[in-house]
């Protein structure tokens, strides 16, 4: 029976535990807490047993025979069932190497094929695979690489901040839906309307790698032309990313076969398992929606399932921040500061911290040893455009999934205050 509020019930998260592979057990560490889900998240079940099944298939696809046929209607499948993920009622979703090979695959063909001279605007916000993507193919294709700085304090860049730098000749624009290094979200919709009001061509992507997990997907609204994820940050597993492209992308001429179908942004033979891995994620977010939604709509349960995410997460992360029973929250810690400050509605199931007088390294590292994986961001080439400015050599990420649980945060507040505590 559905539950008519957001709430994931105690017997709901043990049967959404049971869904996922290595939940609190590491082969090689033992028992342990898993708060890396921003490094890749865990696995469902149902996407081992399903890439398993298919990697033993040596049929190819496009054959005259029922192995073929099958590989192709999971293929189709898959499409769909992305397009719905993604609320996509238009464009076209296909596979990649990764999403950082996608985000160069779509910002390079953006860059190249918009109209001679002009500017490409992006964020010091996001992650190197589309900084550098737009750079590198801006200085080729002879346009100014134009940053717009991200906000300190909250971690985020808003829509005002680009209008300061976007002009009527911005070509292509890169935008972030979540940092990765400070777990705040961005208002996609509001910027590309921004975007739009002074440069209405623009041809718009965005990196939606470590925005994925947390549910809430939906391109009808963005009005953009590109959005990457990669499915191992959304329950599936390595070896492949996910694109969308919009109908104006897609007909833009693009690295592919001479004489090959029209649109056709796949290069080579497609990975099925791939594909039929991403269809039970999906069916996954369907299964969590049913949960909160008495709608048949295969869409109305990703909605609740989103929303029943977002809650989830937030419960955690105010835990986490404020504490949990006896146990004082990151908040009160003495010496403890939380990139992004306390209460930022933006912040997406991630909690990025550092201490006064403990190293980044010794946190990990302390934490690892009471059974808590989490990761530290250094001031390095994949995380400095955010810790640079704060003047941090580096910051420890405890990046959380709504299947994550309070007892698992009381773990890790018990160990925060026994390693704190002499500090
Ligand atoms: C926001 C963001 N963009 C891009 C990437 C690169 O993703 P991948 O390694 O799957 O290509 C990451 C990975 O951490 C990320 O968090």
């Amino acid at each position: 029976m559905p539950q008519h509020n957001t709430e994931i019930s105690p017997d709901l998260l043990s049967a959404i535990r049971d869904r996922f592979a290595h939940i609190d057990l590491c082969p090689q560490q033992g028992p342990r807490v898993f708060f890396e889900n921003a490094g890749g998240a865990l696995t469902l079940k149902s996407v081992v047993k399903v890439s398993t099944e298919l990697s033993a298939i040596p049929d190819n696809q496009g054959r005259d025979n029922p192995a073929s046929q099958e590989l192709m209607n999971i293929i189709k499948k898959a499409k769909t069932d992305t397009m719905l993920f993604l609320n996509a009622s238009s464009g076209q979703v296909f596979v990649g190497e990764s999403g950082t090979e996608l985000l160069f695959r779509l910002i390079s063909t953006a860059i190249l094929e918009s109209p001679a001279g002009g500017n490409v605007v992006g964020t010091s916000l996001e992650h190197p695979a589309s900084r550098s993507a737009a750079k590198r193919w801006a200085k080729i294709a002879g346009k100014e690489y134009v940053s717009v700085p991200h906000d300190n304090e909250t971690g985020s860049v808003d829509a005002e901040a680009y209008a300061k730098y976007v002009t009527p000749d911005t070509r292509v624009a890169t935008i972030i839906h979540t940092s990765p290094v400070t777990g705040m979200g961005v208002d996609i919709a509001s910027i590309s309307a921004t975007i739009r009001s002074i440069s209405p061509k623009c041809l718009i992507i965005v990196d939606g790698i470590q925005h994925a997990a947390h549910g809430d997907l939906d391109i009808d609204s963005y009005n953009i032309d590109g959005y990457a994820i990669s499915p191992y940050k959304v329950f599936s597993r390595h070896g492949y990313g996910i694109a969308w492209i919009s109908d104006v992308l897609s007909v833009l001429p693009h690295n592919s076969l001479e004489g090959g179908p029209e649109g056709n942004w796949e290069l080579g033979t497609r990975d099925t398992g791939a594909y039929a891995t991403f269809s039970e994620v999906v069916h996954y977010f369907e299964w969590l929606g049913e949960s909160f939604t008495e709608s048949t709509d295969r869409r109305d349960k990703l909605v609740a399932a989103g929303k029943a995410i977002h809650a989830q997460e937030k419960s955690l992360t105010d835990a986490m921040i404020h504490g949990t029973g006896n146990l004082k929250g990151l908040a009160d810690m003495p010496g403890l500061n939380i990139i992004g400050g306390l209460d930022n509605h933006r912040r997406e199931g991630l909690v990025a911290i550092h201490h006064d007088s403990i190293s980044a390294a010794d946190l990990v590292a302390g934490l690892s040893e009471q059974g808590i994986r989490v990761h530290i961001r250094k001031d390095d080439h994949y995380s400095g455009n955010v810790l640079t400015p704060l003047g941090l050599p580096a910051c420890v990420r405890v990046s959380l999934c709504h299947y994550n649980s309070q007892h698992e945060v009381a773990q890790f507040l018990a160990a925060m205050a026994e390693i704190t505590k002499d500090a």
